[in-house]
């Protein structure tokens, strides 16, 4: 019978499904594990699969640390936690957690880019404050449209496009800036593609939707924000190191841009403290899929990822296929 690893605590449903595989699991109930005790934990046993969340870093060291190792299943979609280079060399299959989450992300991404607009979080906490004195044409939480303005979207993946969807309904002008041109979904979702300076010069609003990689880390730094339209406000729900966290609440404290949403940050789960700082920042701790019906989707495909490998087949959301020609 394989032997299952699991970092953290995942939904019953899915426990039961490894039980019905007749996988032999054991499941850490506790905090998040140190990387020693990761790897403490490894050694232990002849684990043969390892189900773990984006918080757990599975690097080198890590996967050295379990030598019977045939797959990790990431329960995210994002998987710059996993040493990719490092576990195919070692024959590991690694899988990620694509489609589930996508309209989740994309929803909790058009809330940001409300809440920052309309300053929602600032009004909610003015009023349990005790603040509210009555509705004046002045009164102090006036914000910006949303509706008719440009959005920018940058990866126009699956989040990204189901974000310039959302914004057709508020008839919004769509740019994007990727990697990739995408010609269908231009004409699905009348988006257009331009440069990514272009974007940063002409949006109201840009939400970010690149994975984490070394092309993307700190691709908002202090010349971006530089090159952004006055009074833009900056949505994040992909990965924090994409954004120069401290070239941002430079970009806020000099009025450059009008506000932020973040959902993720550089250094989880630490928040730059000037961040907290400030009113027109609205920070979230990294929910962008956090609905019970998505996350607990997430954990039954990480496991069918998972027992597909340990059957010796190919998992379907197989992240590294390099493995295969090994
Ligand atoms: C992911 O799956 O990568 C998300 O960040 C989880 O919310």
């Amino acid at each position: 019978m394989p032997k299952v690893y699991i970092t953290r605590r995942i939904f019953p449903e899915a426990l039961e499904a490894l039980k019905a595989e007749g996988i032999e699991f054991e499941m850490n109930e506790g905090p998040q594990l140190t990387k020693a005790d990761l790897r403490a934990k490894l050694k232990k046993q002849e684990w043969e699969g390892l189900i773990c969340l984006l918080t757990d870093r599975i690097d080198r060291e890590v996967l050295e640390a379990a030598p019977r190792l045939k797959v990790v299943a990431n329960v995210a979609v994002g998987y710059d936690n996993i040493d990719l280079v490092a576990a195919t060399a070692r024959g590991i299959m690694v899988t990620n957690t694509p489609g589930v989450l996508t309209e989740t992300t994309a929803d909790l991404a058009f809330a940001l880019i409300l809440s920052v607009a309309r300053r929602i979080v600032e009004a909610d906490r003015f009023v349990r404050a005790g603040k509210f004195a009555g509705w004046e044409l002045l009164q102090p939480h006036l914000g910006v449209d949303v509706y008719g303005k440009i959005l920018g979207i940058v990866g126009f993946g699956r989040i990204g496009r189901a974000v310039a969807r959302r914004a057709r309904g508020f008839d919004m002008e769509v740019l994007y800036y990727d990697e990739l041109r995408d010609e269908e979904a231009e004409r699905e979702l009348a988006a257009k593609f331009v440069p990514f300076e272009e974007l940063l010069e002409r949006s109201d609003f840009i939400s970010i939707h690149v994975p984490l990689t070394e092309k993307t880390r700190h691709m908002f730094d202090a010349n971006a924000f530089q090159k952004m339209k006055k009074g833009a406000c900056l949505i994040n729900t992909a990965r924090g190191p994409v954004v120069d966290e401290a070239a941002l609440v430079e970009a806020l404290k000099q009025g450059k841009i009008r506000g932020a949403g973040l959902d993720v940050y550089e250094e989880e789960p630490r928040v730059h403290p000037e961040l907290l700082e400030l009113e027109n920042v609205v920070l979230l701790p990294h929910i962008g899929s956090a609905t019970t019906e998505t996350r607990l989707k997430m954990a039954l495909m990480a496991v069918e990822n998972l027992v597909t490998a340990l059957r010796g087949r190919v998992p379907p959301n197989l992240v590294n296929r390099e493995v295969l020609s090994r």
